[in-house]
């Protein structure tokens, strides 16, 4: 039977590489985001493989009726809860909320309201559950109190989830990647192309591509297998270390 695989966030980066990964690769995939042109896009790439599902995170009310999914598309072997995003890397006092709130509805809210909707679906199936962390759910870095926040969430989900989902053969992994080169820099800084250019630039960054085939060798390792987390990062990506504050 050919698979199913719900892929969020499929109009940019790493969801639109494991988009192309997935259907090139014999699966079937639904691809979720708000920008529609693009979902159209792609869905004339990909044909008949391709599902597009126009919607935003933030709307509980739609994500929560998606087990309602029909037809040849009503299976569910894969969710992979990878739409998200961060604020400007500022301190949080100079923040401004709307973003956060942004922020903490689509990294966190959505994501639990829609794995709840489809979770009856993927235990029929005895399928699986990618999350998209990152290396900001573990390390601090200043600026990054939100975003660092939500993807600690995410990683605490996922192994929680695991408890839940004990004794039904869903598996549950958290991918924790350091620095990928996507629209992610982009959307955090309000649109600086050249901000982030600056910020890949000569460091060797992974690509989409990179985390797609992460994502299909959680998915398609043996059944007895299950990733609980998986942290990865460039190798010219690297650690700070603590920092001090003196007086005077
Ligand atoms: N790039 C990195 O260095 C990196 C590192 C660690 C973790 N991650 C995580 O990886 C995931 C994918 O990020 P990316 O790097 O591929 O970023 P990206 O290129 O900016 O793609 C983000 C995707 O999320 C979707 N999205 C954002 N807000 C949404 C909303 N309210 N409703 C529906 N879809 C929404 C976007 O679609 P629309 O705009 O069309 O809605 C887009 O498809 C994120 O969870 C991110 O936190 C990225």
């Amino acid at each position: 039977m050919t698979k199913t695989a719900l892929i969020t966030g499929a109009t940019a980066g790493i969801g639109a590489a494991a988009a192309r990964l997935f259907a090139g690769r014999g699966w079937k995939v639904v691809g979720t985001g708000r920008r529609g042109d693009r979902l159209r896009a792609m869905q004339e790439e990909l044909g008949a493989a391709f599902l597009p599902l126009e919607l935003d995170m933030r709307d509980v009310n739609t994500l929560r009726q998606l087990d309602g999914l029909a037809g040849d598309w009503g299976g569910l072997d894969l969710l992979v809860n990878n739409a998200g995003l961060a604020p400007p890397a500022d301190p949080l006092h100079e923040q401004d909320w709307d973003r956060l709130d942004q922020v903490i509805e689509t990294n966190i809210t959505g994501l639990v309201a829609l794995t709840q909707a489809l979770l009856r679906k993927l235990i029929e199936r005895q399928g699986g559950i990618i999350n998209l962390s990152s290396v900001a759910a573990t390390y601090p870095y200043r600026g990054g109190a939100v975003y660092g926040g939500t993807k600690a969430f995410v990683r605490q989900f996922s192994l929680d989830l695991r408890c839940d989902l004990a004794g039904t053969g869903v598996r549950v992994s958290s991918i924790e990647p350091g620095m990928a080169e996507t629209e992610f820099t982009l959307v955090r800084t309000g649109g600086d192309q050249a901000a982030s250019e600056a910020l890949y630039s000569g460091m060797d960054p992974m690509t989409p591509e990179d985390l797609a085939e992460t994502i299909w060798w959680i998915a398609t390792l043996p059944s007895h297998l299950n990733i609980n987390t998986l942290e990865l990062m460039p190798t010219r990506q690297s650690f700070a270390g603590f920092s001090v504050t003196r007086k005077g």
